[in-house]
């Protein structure tokens, strides 16, 4: 059975305490660490830029998947890979010139993702799909972290789980926004290898180790 990776998002975390936080996904078994980066312009909130990330790089081992919600990404990608992020995800809807982002992301070295808004055709990845290691389906609209999920985007991964057999890709296929325990099998089901969540990860009710086990054990109950 393919491992599916959990990757937390350290956006609903506790700021003031984000090395103990950090600590705790990694000690909880975390694959990856999700950084979601906004500016404020792509999407009406602003998080954090590479300083954040290179602090984070030092924290920890795990691999740092970098979300840029931001225009122009292809302004930033020598920044965020000199900060020591892993794989880097770009918004088809935030720049002109997808081709080259992708290629100059991976000839710096890391991965390269691509993803798109709920209301954006999946057709428009089809021209870069085999070029990409990872395709990230956003669940929610971009901006905030606590929304609930889109109903209609277990179709669209079912969708892009089709289109990435089709053309024999073995990207990560990752899925963004309101993923917690009632609704990560359902997404694997339909074809994800990769779970981002934050606000069922980091949050009052439990531990970050004991959600991380919880949304684990829904996928193979
Ligand atoms: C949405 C971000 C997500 C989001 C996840 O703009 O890309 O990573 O904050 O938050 P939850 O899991 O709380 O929906
Ligand atoms: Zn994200």
């Amino acid at each position: 059975m393919t491992h599916i990776l959990i990757a937390p998002s350290i956006i609903a975390a506790d700021f003031g305490h984000l090395a103990e936080q950090v600590r705790e996904a990694e000690a909880g078994g975390a694959d990856w660490l999700h950084v979601d980066v906004m500016d404020g312009q792509f999407v009406p909130n602003i998080t954090i830029g590479p300083f954040v990330v290179a602090a984070l790089r030092s924290l920890t081992r795990l691999p740092l998947d970098v979300h840029l919600m931001i225009v122009q990404p292809e302004r930033f990608i020598e920044d965020f890979v000199q900060a020591g992020a892993s794989t880097l995800t770009v918004h088809i809807e935030a720049t002109n010139h997808l081709h080259r982002t992708i290629s100059s992301i991976k000839e710096s070295g890391i991965r390269a993702g691509i993803t798109l808004n709920p209301a954006t055709p999946l057709t428009s990845l089809e021209p870069v799909l085999a070029d990409v290691d990872l395709a990230l389906v956003m669940s929610v609209n971009p901006g905030f972290s606590g929304q609930r999920y889109i109903p209609a985007s277990t179709a669209r991964i079912r969708k892009l789980r089709h289109m990435l057999d089709a053309i024999g890709s073995e990207a990560t296929l990752e899925v963004d926004g309101g993923i917690n325990m009632s609704n990560a099998r359902e997404v694997v089901e339909a074809g994800a290898t990769a779970l981002v969540a934050a606000s069922a990860i980091f949050n009052a009710k439990a531990s970050v180790l004991d959600n991380i086990d919880s949304l684990r054990r829904t996928l193979y109950n």
